[in-house]
């Protein structure tokens, strides 16, 4: 395996300056991302051409030297592949028919997610053989409690109520709905590693909606068996959790048994994550995306501010949250200047 510093970061060594890498890195805030985006009506049809999936895959590698890409799809892909129907509002987002009753579940098969989202696989085999050795390539999914809101609402929400009544009420059915997930999330995670992806991630973009309780049955313990199941066909590779806005309660995720790192969203303090998540657990993250977009002076305090309190330990440089649509590519450029020209100062700077 070609490490790359990606790679090896995750696999416990330090470098001089971490790695970095964005989520939503590939997006509508870059003008060859909107020229290739352009040719597609819908959104999903273009996450399922694997030409322009790798095309907008490599753009930001191309642009900005990232450290890792990250394959172009969607969490949602997999409900469209278990048979519930997705699609993308112009402007306003995801939109499912969305499931009212357990009944339902019973028309959803994992049956033929192989062949529904071969052409996620043969993306990934491609961006791989086109990127430099020294990149990473990650593959990624929702994590179950995540897919599973957008399943219940049929959108995103304010107030997640729909999922909450059925997860709290119907606990039972609920926890059918997220042992499929579970499944099916192994089978395209595992499926990713096969065509080539060298480190996953396991977005729970919702997981801070959840009491604390709930949070541990709903999200970590299924990300946990999603890491086991996983660890069983693909001993090595890496998977890192994303549980966006769980504050403290990211204590329960630093779990080394399984996950190579926990990515933090902007929420967490810096100095908190180096002294409690760190000595257990490689920490990815966690400028706040505005920050790209102010650029300057501002980004350069705080991407400094955070390379000084988490760039002595085990340490990938990435966002809180994605890359948001407004922001000048010259900001990440500046990013990327500003971590690899970083110079240690000593842990109390
Ligand atoms: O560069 C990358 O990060 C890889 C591609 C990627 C996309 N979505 C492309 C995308 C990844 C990793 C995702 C993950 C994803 N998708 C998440 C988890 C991360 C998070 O943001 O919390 C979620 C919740 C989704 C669901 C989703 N897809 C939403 C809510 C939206 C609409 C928001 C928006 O920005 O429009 C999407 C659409 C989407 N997925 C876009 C992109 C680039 C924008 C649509 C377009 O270009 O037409």
């Amino acid at each position: 395996m070609s490490g790359g510093v990606f790679l090896e970061t995750l696999a416990g060594r330090r470098f001089a300056t971490p790695p970095i890498w964005l989520m939503r890195q590939a997006g509508r805030y870059l003008p060859e991302y909107r020229a290739v985006r352009a040719t597609t009506r819908s959104f999903l049809d273009f996450c399922y051409t694997p030409d322009k999936a790798v095309e907008v895959t490599l753009q930001p590698v191309r642009r900005f030297g990232l450290d890792a890409a990250i394959i172009f799809s969607d969490i949602l892909v997999v409900p469209d592949a278990l048979g519930q129907k997705v699609w993308f509002e112009e402007g306003e987002g995801p939109r499912l028919e969305a499931l009212t009753d357990p009944v339902q579940f019973g028309n959803l098969s994992r049956a033929r997610l192989p062949d529904y989202l071969a052409p996620v696989y043969r993306a990934i085999t491609a961006a791989r053989a086109e990127l430099p050795a020294a990149t990473a390539l990650l593959g990624f999914a929702g994590a179950p409690f995540t897919l599973a809101c957008y399943m219940i609402e049929g959108s995103g929400s304010r107030d997640f109520a729909r999922v909450k009544a059925w997860a709290y009420s119907h606990p039972d059915s609920f926890a059918l709905l997220i042992d499929l997930l579970v499944e099916s999330v192994v089978d395209h995670l595992s499926l990713q590693v096969d065509a080539g992806a060298d480190a996953l991630q396991l977005f729970d973009s919702w997981a801070g909606v959840l009491p604390e309780e709930q949070l541990f049955s709903w999200s970590l313990e299924p990300m946990v068996r999603i890491a086991h199941a996983l660890r069983a066909r693909h001993p090595k590779i890496p998977l890192i959790a994303f549980p966006r806005g769980v504050g403290p309660a990211a204590l329960m995720y630093r779990r080394s048994d399984a996950f190579a790192a926990l990515s933090i969203d902007t929420a967490i303090g810096a100095h908190w994550a180096a002294q409690e998540l760190q000595p257990h657990i490689c920490v990815q993250g966690n400028l706040d995306p505005l920050m790209l977009v102010a650029g300057g002076h501002a980004l350069e305090r705080e991407a400094t501010r955070i390379l000084n309190k988490l760039g002595h330990g085990s340490f990938v440089f990435n966002l809180g949250h994605g890359v948001v649509p407004q922001t000048p590519p010259a900001h990440v450029a500046q990013l990327v200047d500003i971590v690899r020209n970083w110079k240690p100062q000593g842990p109390q700077s």
